[in-house]
């Protein structure tokens, strides 16, 4: 067994992010074993840490987790950092969606191999679609699926804090990239995503967008860099060119709102659900609506003291979600 010492090591290390010291700790743990005379256990922590090894000879500018600290100095308040954990398989997308996101886990993972060829993968994408269909998700999922942090940009907030100096602080955030990999998500791109011609310009944003698409095009970091937007037929043209990939999100389809419920309520006994009334309810409604109905339904059943949610109960939270939708603000 591993000594109190090797496992509080371990521990660190993995709270450090540090995956080499943690499989020199594992090694240490490995030798100690071998010494007790517990051969069988050294002999299978070898192979583990000998795996280990191997994948990061594969992906070797993929294996260091990056360490993640809520950002200070020039780069406090200008995003918010987390590390997500949320994978592809938490998301209901359509076959093309659920491809191409494949497809950009897939290139990034193979980075060094592409590059090595004069290729790069995917990594600056544009999400565009209605609210509440994953946009936001997807910047997390992918976050989960590298394992790197995700660190997010609310332009709405940048132009109208740092007027003025947005583009100045546009910079310091495109110079981060380099220095931290990681996810970059632009939310509420539609804050200067507009045509650069249309009536709503003013200087300020025309200014940013500009500067933004110039930063883009510069761009030759590793991380991934990704622009969100709720209006497509608003974003100037020049903006779809200079991204790797433009996705489009939409409403569920009927099949993918019952994959949505049943996902969401799966710690329910909801066999007796009539899906064809349950479906007709969750018609046009976002997935966000949808999940977030399933909430409300679940809470009810456990307040309850019930495990099963019937078709009456669950249609009824689709109902209330669609009103509370409708209300005047
Ligand atoms: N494709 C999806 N699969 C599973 N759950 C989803 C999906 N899309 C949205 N959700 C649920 O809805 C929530 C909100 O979605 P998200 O924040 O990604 O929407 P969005 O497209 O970014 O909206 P907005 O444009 O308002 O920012 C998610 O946290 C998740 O619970
Ligand atoms: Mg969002």
């Amino acid at each position: 067994m591993a000594t109190a010492q090797q496992l509080k090591a371990l521990i660190e290390s993995y709270t450090e992010h540090n995956s080499d010291r943690f499989l020199s700790v594992a090694t240490q743990i490995a030798a100690h074993a071998a010494r007790s005379g517990n051969n069988k256990l050294a002999e299978e922590l070898k192979k583990l840490i000998d795996e280990a090894h191997r994948k990061q000879k594969i992906e070797p500018s993929l294996s260091k987790t990056i360490p993640i600290a809520q950002p200070t100095g020039d780069l406090s308040g200008l995003f918010s950092a987390s590390y997500p954990k949320t994978r592809l398989t938490d998301m209901v997308l359509d076959e093309n969606l659920k491809e191409r996101l494949e497809r950009v886990i897939t290139e990034y993972k193979q980075f060094d191999l592409l590059s090595s060829h004069g290729l790069s993968p995917r990594r600056k994408l544009l999400l565009v679609g209605p609210s509440g269909c994953g946009k936001s998700m997807t910047a997390s999922t992918l976050a989960g699926e590298l394992n790197l942090p995700l660190l997010t940009v609310q332009f709405h907030i940048l132009i109208t804090k740092y007027m003025g100096e947005t583009a100045a602080k546009l910079r310091v955030i495109f110079d981060a990239m380099k220095q931290t990999r990681g996810v970059y998500l632009f939310d509420e791109f539609d804050a200067i995503g507009v045509h650069r011609t249309s009536g709503q310009d003013v200087g300020e944003i025309r200014r940013v967008l500009n500067s933004f698409l110039v930063f883009l095009e510069e761009d030759n970091s590793t991380s991934i860099i990704i622009a969100a937007s709720n209006l497509e037929t608003h974003l100037d043209n020049a903006l779809f060119r200079r991204f790797d990939d433009t996705l489009h999100y939409s409403l569920p389809t009927l099949p993918m709102a019952q994959q949505l419920i049943e996902n969401r309520l799966c710690n329910f006994s909801i066999d007796n659900i009539a899906w064809n009334t349950v479906l007709k309810a969750a018609k046009d409604m976002t997935h966000a609506d949808v999940v977030k109905a399933c909430e409300d339904a679940a809470k009810d059943a456990v307040l309850d003291d019930r495990k099963e949610i019937n078709t009456k109960e669950l249609k009824k939270s689709l109902v209330q979600r669609c009103r509370i939708k409708k209300k005047p603000t």
